[in-house]
C-alpha cells in the first residue's frame, strides 16, 4: 500500500523576514579620509563639456582646518580653479574629449608645493604654487597644511566616484528610487541644537533635481531646494520626541506633490506651483526623476536612512502566472489578494499574501498556479487530497505537472519519490 506524507515547510518563510534594524543604513561621513600628501586623489566624472556641471572638492587638515580645494567647470571649455590660489582658468593642455574621465590630483612638496592634474592619464596641469602662479597671496596658509580629509560640496554636480585609500571606487551619491518608494531618515537632534539635515536629490545620471533641508533651531524649519528657499516653520508642528523618523515622499499623479511625515504625522503637504514655490525654476528641477540622494557636508543631523519599506509589486517570479487588482505601492502589513492570470488554472497555496518589511511578501504557503494538477487516467482511480494541494492516486500513479513537465512514476515497485514544489514536499513510500 502507498503512504503519502506531506510536509509543509513553513519555517523557512518565517526565518527570512528581515529585522527592522537591518533596513537602516548609516549616513556616510561627509568628510572622507584621504592622504593627499602620499596618495593622489582620483575622481570619476561623466559630465559633457557645456553641461555646466561642477566638481567642487574642499580639502581639510587632520584638525579640520581648510587646506585648499579644487574645482572644475564643464563650461563650453573645461576650466579649473585651485581654491585659495587661482580663479577659473583654461587648462594649459586640453583634457581628452572622452565623456568618461578619471581626474588624478597630485600634490608634491619636493621643491615647493606642486600641483599636477591628469585627466585620463594626460597631464593637463603642472604648476609650482607661488605668489606669481597664485592670484591670492594667502595660498600658502592653506596649502601648507597636510591634506587628510575632503568633502564634496553639494553644488558638486559632476563627481560620481572617488578612489578610497583602500583602492575602491566609492559612489558619492546613494542609489534610492524615490519615484517608487519614499525616503525615510532618522534624526535624534534636539530643538535649538542648530543641527541640519540636508538631503539633495539627483537623477540616475547624477543631475540635480531638488532637495529637502531641515533645521533644528528654536522651532523645526524646512527648506525645499528650488522651491521654498528660505527656512520656514512647518504648517503642522512635528511631534516633540527627540527620536524622529522623517518620511519624504514625492508623487507625480497630478502635479508634483511633496509630503513630509514626522513619526507618522503629516507635517507638510505641498503641490508645487508658481504660487507655492518662490523659486520659479522649480519645475525644471523637480520634474526630473529622483534616483539618487546625497547628504552634503553641511549636514550633521541625519544618522540613518532607508527606502520606506513598501511593496512595489508582486514578487517577480509570481507575475508571469499570477495577478492582483491591488494598486502598488502598498504599505507594510497590507494584505494583497492574488489569483491566477489564466482561466482554468488552479491557485495553489495562499490566496492572500501580506506586504512585509523589506518590500517582500510573506505567505505561509507560497502561492503558485498549476495548469494541470494530475492527468486523470481513465483506467485508474484518482483521489484528491486537498489541504495543501497535492493529488495522489490509489493505483500506483502519482502525477504532478509543473511548468509543462509531467512527472509520473509507477509506485508499486520499490520506488521512493520526493518532489519539492514551492513549500510542499511530498514523499511517497511503497
Ligand atoms: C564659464 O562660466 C562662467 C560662469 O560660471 C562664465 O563667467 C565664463 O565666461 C564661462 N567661460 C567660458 C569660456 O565659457
Ligand atoms: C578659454 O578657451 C576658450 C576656447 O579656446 C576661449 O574662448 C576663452 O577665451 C579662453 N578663456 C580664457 C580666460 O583664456
Ligand atoms: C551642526 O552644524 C551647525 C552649524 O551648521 C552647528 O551650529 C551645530 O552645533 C552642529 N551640530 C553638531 C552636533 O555638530
Ligand atoms: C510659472 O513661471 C514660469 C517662469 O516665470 C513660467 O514660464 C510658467 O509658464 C509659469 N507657469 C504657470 C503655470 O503659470
Ligand atoms: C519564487 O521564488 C522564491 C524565492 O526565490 C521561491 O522560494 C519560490 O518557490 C518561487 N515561487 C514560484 C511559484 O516559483
Amino acid at each position: 500500500m502507498i503512504r503519502l506524507i506531506i510536509i509543509v515547510l513553513i519555517g523557512a518563510t518565517l526565518a527570512t523576514a528581515p529585522q527592522i534594524e537591518d533596513d537602516w543604513v548609516a549616513v556616510p561621513q561627509p568628510y572622507k579620509e584621504i592622504d593627499l600628501e602620499t596618495t593622489p586623489l582620483e575622481i570619476k566624472t561623466n559630465s559633457a563639456i557645456g553641461s555646466g556641471d561642477y566638481v567642487k572638492v574642499l580639502f581639510y587638515s587632520v584638525k579640520s582646518r581648510r587646506a585648499g580645494g579644487f574645482e572644475l567647470h564643464f563650461n563650453s571649455t573645461l576650466q579649473y580653479e585651485i581654491s585659495e590660489c587661482s580663479s577659473y582658468t583654461n587648462f594649459s593642455t586640453n583634457p581628452p574629449a572622452d565623456v568618461n574621465k578619471i581626474w588624478r590630483i597630485t600634490k608634491t612638496r619636493t621643491s615647493g608645493i606642486r600641483q599636477q592634474i591628469h585627466c585620463n592619464d594626460v597631464e593637463v596641469l603642472n604648476i609650482l604654487m607661488s605668489d606669481t602662479t597664485c592670484s591670492s597671496s594667502s595660498w600658502s596658509t592653506f596649502w601648507d597644511r597636510n591634506i587628510r580629509k575632503m568633502y564634496f560640496r553639494f553644488s558638486d554636480s559632476a563627481s560620481d566616484f572617488y578612489m578610497s585609500p583602500e583602492g575602491n571606487w566609492v559612489p558619492i551619491r546613494l542609489d534610492i528610487d524615490l519615484e517608487a518608494t519614499p525616503l525615510e531618515i532618522k534624526t535624534d537632534s534636539a530643538l535649538e541644537s542648530e543641527d541640519k539635515a540636508n538631503v539633495n536629490f539627483y537623477t540616475s545620471q547624477d543631475v540635480r533635481t531638488g532637495g529637502v533641508y531641515l533645521h533644528f533651531t528654536s522651532t523645526l524649519q524646512y527648506y525645499i531646494d528650488y522651491c521654498i528657499t528660505s527656512y520656514t516653520n512647518f504648517p503642522n508642528i512635528p511631534p516633540a520626541d527627540v527620536n524622529k523618523m522623517w518620511r519624504i515622499s514625492v508623487t507625480r499623479t497630478s502635479g508634483i506633490r511633496l509630503q513630509i511625515h514626522c513619526n507618522d504625522v503629516e507635517v507638510l503637504n505641498i503641490l508645487m506651483s508658481n504660487t507655492t514655490c518662490d523659486d520659479i525654476t522649480w519645475s525644471a528641477y523637480w520634474n526630473r526623476d529622483i534616483k539618487k540622494i546625497y547628504f552634503d557636508g553641511g549636514e550633521n543631523a541625519t544618522d540613518y536612512y532607508r527606502p520606506y519599506p513598501v511593496c512595489t509589486g508582486l514578487k517577480t517570479n509570481w507575475t508571469s502566472t499570477m495577478k492582483t487588482t491591488t494598486k502598488f505601492p502598498v504599505d507594510t502589513g497590507t494584505v494583497v489578494e492574488v489569483s491566477c492570470s489564466d482561466d482554468g488554472v488552479t491557485l495553489m497555496g495562499d490566496t492572500k499574501v501580506t506586504c512585509k518589511l523589506g518590500r517582500d511578501f510573506s505567505s505561509l504557503n507560497e502561492p503558485w498556479c498549476s495548469d494541470t494538477l494530475i492527468r486523470r487516467q481513465p483506467d485508474r482511480q484518482t483521489i484528491t487530497e486537498n489541504k495543501v494541494g497535492t493529488t495522489r492516486t490509489t493505483n500506483n500513479y502519482l502525477g504532478f505537472e509543473t511548468g509543462g513537465a509531467l512527472l509520473r512514476r509507477q509506485a508499486d515497485s520499490q520506488t521512493k519519490l520526493g518532489i519539492k514544489l514551492g513549500q510542499l514536499k511530498c514523499v511517497m513510500e511503497n
